[in-house]
């Protein structure tokens, strides 16, 4: 099959408009059901249904959010009102996308390091995807640091995996988000984490280079450089983007039209005004610097609506103003004053 890069480049133009950036809602049924707990809601299908389609009706949220990654489960859902879910953002202007790795599993002969699965019979999981309406999928990578790792082996093992994902996206029509999370658990400096960064990044890069892959036609959805969490020293924003910067210039070609940085555990405002920095002056950088969070959007929603129909209107207001807060981070718009208005 050769790849039709009209219908890649399009979809690429819809998801890297400016001032936009990606809500991820791919919470495994796990993962969403640990969330839910913290909240004090029962995880029935139910249950995650009305969630989601609170998110995905919020009014307006196309001015912000140009794409959204769905589950399994409710790529294939229908709203109360018989709609699926889907269609709910189409409808928005928003693109739907799928995430489609298999999560991830030790690598045997390597402790403490994880690699992703989830490749075996991607291409036939992926053109269902696209019948249902999917346009982008996404693949999480996880390197974590500590003593002695990363190892070599473990990144290009998960180097390779991203690269092969990536191909049979491409192949099948979907536009790649290529996300090699390098986590903030530990008590690593920023240049710790600057450093594993590059690594990771280079041999991701030149894993997607052997696999022939465009890199026009994908999106890149990295960590911030950041240090540990539990690190004594905590970095400023403006540390934040030049140390991400840096590294970035230094190993993400030119020719990848979007980084959208995943929150990784950090709070909303901190995601916030981390991706605010890195967009002032933004001209001088050849990416589109944008969002693909998760928890930093989703956190104050699920707070409001702690699973009552009566708060889905306040959830929705929640979402909304998250929103539009790191859409004005893209622009390098954002003060921290805007946080209570
Ligand atoms: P967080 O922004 O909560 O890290 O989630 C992004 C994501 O999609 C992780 O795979």
């Amino acid at each position: 099959m050769s790849i039709s890069l009209e219908k890649l480049e399009q979809t690429v133009a819809e998801l890297t408009v400016r001032g936009k950036g990606i809500l991820a809602a791919d919470e495994s049924t796990p993962t969403i059901e640990k969330r839910f707990k913290a909240v004090n809601v029962t995880c029935t299908v139910e249950a995650r249904r009305d969630y989601r389609e609170l998110l995905f009706s919020t009014p307006g949220l196309g001015a912000f959010i140009s794409g959204v990654i769905l589950f399994d489960e409710t790529l294939k859902q229908k709203s109360v009102t018989d709609v699926a879910l889907p269609q709910l953002l189409a409808a928005q202007g928003i693109v739907p996308g799928i995430k489609v790795d298999m999560g991830t599993v030790p690598l045997p002969g390597f402790p403490g390091e994880k690699v992703t699965q989830g490749l075996d019979g991607l291409a036939l999981r992926l053109s269902e995807y696209g019948k249902l309406g999917a346009r982008f999928a996404k693949w999480r990578a996880v390197i974590a640091v500590g003593a002695g790792i990363p190892t070599h082996p473990a990144i290009a093992a998960n180097a390779h995996a991203l690269a092969r994902y990536a191909a049979i996206c491409q192949e099948q029509g979907l536009v790649p988000i290529v996300e090699p999370e390098v986590l903030m658990d530990g008590d690593h400096t920023l240049e710790t984490s600057a450093h594993v960064s590059e690594e990771v990044l280079h041999a991701v890069f030149d894993a997607l280079y052997q696999q022939r892959v465009a890199l026009e036609c994908m999106l890149l959805k990295p960590s911030m450089v950041t240090p540990g969490s539990a690190c004594p020293t905590q970095a400023t924003p403006q540390q934040v983007a030049l140390a991400t910067l840096t590294c970035f210039r230094r190993v993400v070609p030119a020719a990848v039209p979007g980084i959208n940085f995943l929150s990784g555990g950090q709070t909303e405002s901190v995601a916030t005004a981390n991706l605010n920095a890195m967009n002032i002056g933004a001209e001088r950088q050849p990416w589109a610097l944008s969002f693909s969070y998760g928890r930093a959007l989703q956190a104050p929603v699920l707070k409001a609506w702690r699973g009552e129909s009566a708060n889905k209107m306040i959830a929705q207001q929640a979402l909304y103003q998250r929103a539009q807060l790191n859409g004005a981070a893209c622009q390098g718009r954002y003060t921290a004053a805007m946080e209570n208005t």
